[in-house]
């Protein structure tokens, strides 16, 4: 796998993040490059100020800090972690990091940007720009031309303005805008809905997981979660909007509760449904987090997860292997690891090879999920 980024007689050494001995997965991609070979062309003077949205692994901010007065904007702690990494192993100069909730900076010269995943962030990002920029202040974005839709432009020249878009190379294509449509549109930051069957009402941030509907999996778990818990600690591990915190909160008000993401707008959004959700509120902290890194061994009695199967656009259960090794770690003897997963992705093998197959056990099962159990 590669690690070197070698462009215009300049190489960059580049890792993902948490740096993995057996990485298969490089740290950018050709929309990095084609970006910078782009923005090369344009040979911008000295010292402007880059505001850099979506930045993976860090490639962009690490390019352009060499020159440019960078800001690195990321709902992901593992993109701002990468970054941060990768700054420092290739001697960067520093940046400054925000989320993407955070405000748009001021006296902005070009705007470049990662397309996200999700048509919400996207809506949410182009409406912050349209608030924040002058008219004349270019923005390119890019992807693999397969996910720029005819919609997603429409989306850039309803909540921004004028879009172009240029040839694709090696698969990725760049779309140019300026924040000129004619009349800055109000976006609520919330998506809100009720969980049927359950008195919960969430609210969702734009780069929440699943925030237009619940989860399938979720919802399966829902009348699976235990009660009776009593005053034992509990990580609700991948949070999302905090669904199962929730649920576990009203039906254990004792509980001590630890909600972790990674997604910054998750974790907020975790925090303000535990709020709203639970009568008498709860001892709960939500925290933006890689997995369970820094949390000390035995000291959780239960770990609640329903894992994540990509990074960033690769499709990986890596993820899931690292929370179920964190989990494992962090719980007492006799504490107990409690999973949701599709069939076919064999989580049972998984948390047997971990917890040893006599100590994994089903709990539920229909016919796309299980619900596993481990204890230590
Ligand atoms: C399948 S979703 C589950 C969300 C929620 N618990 C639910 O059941 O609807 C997995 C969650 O894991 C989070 N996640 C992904 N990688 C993570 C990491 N390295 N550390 C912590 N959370 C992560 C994602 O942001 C996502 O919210």
């Amino acid at each position: 796998m590669k690690t070197e980024l070698t462009l215009h007689q300049r190489t960059l050494s580049l890792h993902r993040f948490p740096k993995r001995n057996n990485e298969t997965l490089q740290a950018w991609d050709a929309g990095d490059e084609y970006l910078i070979n782009h923005v090369e062309e344009l040979a911008l003077a000295h010292d402007q100020n880059v505001l850099i949205l979506n930045d993976h692994f860090g490639a962009l901010s690490c390019w352009f800090s060499q020159r440019h007065q960078v800001t690195m904007m990321s709902d992901s702690f593992i993109s701002h972690q990468a970054t941060l990494a990768n700054l420092e192993q290739n001697h960067c100069n520093p940046i400054t990091m925000a989320s993407t909730f955070d405000p748009i900076p001021k006296d902005v010269d070009l705007v470049l940007m990662q397309l996200p995943k999700s048509n919400r962030h996207l809506i949410w990002l182009l409406t912050q720009l349209r608030l924040a920029l002058p008219a004349d202040v270019p923005v390119i974005a890019v992807n693999k031309a397969k996910e720029i839709h005819t919609s997603t432009l429409k989306l850039f020249e309803k909540y921004l303005g004028a879009t172009t878009t240029s040839l694709a190379w090696k698969k990725h294509r760049l779309v140019f805008a300026n924040a000129n449509s004619p009349k800055a549109l109000d976006v609520e930051p919330f998506t809100s809905w009720q969980v049927e069957d359950h008195d919960i009402q969430l609210d969702n941030l734009p780069n929440v997981y699943s925030g237009e509907s619940l989860d399938l999996g979720a919802r399966f778990m829902l009348p699976n979660l235990p009660t009776g818990l009593g005053n034992k600690r509990v990580i609700d591990l991948g949070c999302g909007n905090g669904v199962l915190s929730v649920k576990l909160a009203q039906l254990n008000p004792d509980i001590t509760l630890t909600c972790v993401d990674e997604s910054f707008m998750a974790t907020h959004s975790a925090q303000r449904n535990l709020d709203k959700n639970v009568p008498n509120g709860t001892n709960a902290k939500c925290l933006t987090n890689n997995c369970l890194d820094g949390f000390e061994a035995h000291s959780a009695d239960l770990v609640v997860c329903n894992p994540p199967f990509h990074q960033q656009q690769a499709i990986t259960d890596h993820i899931a292997w690292q929370m179920f090794c964190d989990a494992k770690h962090v719980l007492s003897t006799g504490g107990q690891l409690l999973v949701i997963g599709n069939r076919h992705l064999g989580y049972d093998g998984k948390l047997a090879r971990l917890f040893g197959k006599s100590n994994v056990k089903q709990v539920a099962a229909n016919k796309k999920f299980v619900i596993l159990q481990a204890t230590k």
